[in-house]
């Protein structure tokens, strides 16, 4: 596989790590990274009409309707910076948004290339979530215990000082989202398995082994 074009899925469980290892491999490729939990973040931050329609839905843990969501992404992967490749963090999350996924790159003649499934039980999520914080400028993820930034309190992408948690990151919310993790998108694995694509990474391993497992499947 030609890891400087690649359409790539990273699929996992909420707080398994992929925003993290898409923020690495976008760095690393080149390519776009097409995460549908911040592209929402932002509409809610920016009080667009998307942002008002989302914000309970996804303050209670649920998921956005596949409509909306499928919209979004369709509009998202036309733009030029996702002609050379790109990966999807948070799409698709349901059989409807893969079988949406597969037309509107058929439509394109794309494809994916592969589906990396990032596998973590449920206890390590929450400590995961429970500790994580962000960039308030720039996004770059950090973890209270798992990744700080090297000099305390300065982000290592941007320099900014100010930092943020997210509010979908309570325990009870927490709950809901792996809930709707186990029903809603776990049925992706077989979808993606009878089509030869997926491949499974031990995502209990620590960030920067993760990363090198990645590295193995895409040929980096
Ligand atoms: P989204 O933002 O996608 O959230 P999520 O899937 O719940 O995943 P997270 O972002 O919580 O986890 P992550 O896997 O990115 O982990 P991270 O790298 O941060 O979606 C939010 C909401 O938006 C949804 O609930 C829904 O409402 C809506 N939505 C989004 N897309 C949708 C769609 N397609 N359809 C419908 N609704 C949609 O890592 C977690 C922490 O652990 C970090 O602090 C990190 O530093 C640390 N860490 C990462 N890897 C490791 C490691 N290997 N070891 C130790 N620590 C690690
Ligand atoms: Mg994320
Ligand atoms: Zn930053």
């Amino acid at each position: 596989m030609n890891p400087r074009k690649v359409n790539l899925i990273l699929l996992g469980p909420p707080g398994a790590g992929k925003g993290t290892q898409a923020q690495y491999l976008q760095s690393k490729l080149g390519v776009a990274k097409l995460s549908t939990g911040d592209m929402l973040r932002a509409a809610v931050a920016s009080g667009s009409a998307l942002g008002k329609q989302v914000q309970d839905i996804m303050a209670k843990g649920q998921l956005v309707s596949d409509d909306i969501m499928v919209n979004l992404l369709r509009e998202r992967i036309r733009q030029a910076d996702c002609q050379n490749g790109f990966i999807l963090d948070g799409f698709p999350r349901t059989v409807a948004q893969a079988e949406a996924l597969d037309v509107m790159l058929s439509e394109e003649k794309k494809h994916i290339d592969c589906v990396i499934e990032l596998k973590v039980d449920d206890k390590q999520l929450v400590e995961r979530i429970a500790g994580r914080f962000s960039c308030a400028k720039c996004g770059a993820g950090y973890h209270d215990n798992f990744k700080q930034p090297k000099k305390s309190g300065v982000c290592d992408e941007c320099g900014a000082t100010e930092f943020s948690r997210r509010e979908d990151d309570k325990a009870e919310t927490v709950s809901k989202r792996l809930d709707a993790y186990h029903r809603q998108t776990a049925p992706l694995l077989p979808y993606y398995q009878k089509k030869g694509v997926l491949k499974g990474v031990d995502g209990m391993a620590d960030i920067g082994d993760v990363t090198r497992q990645i590295d193995g499947i895409i040929g980096g």
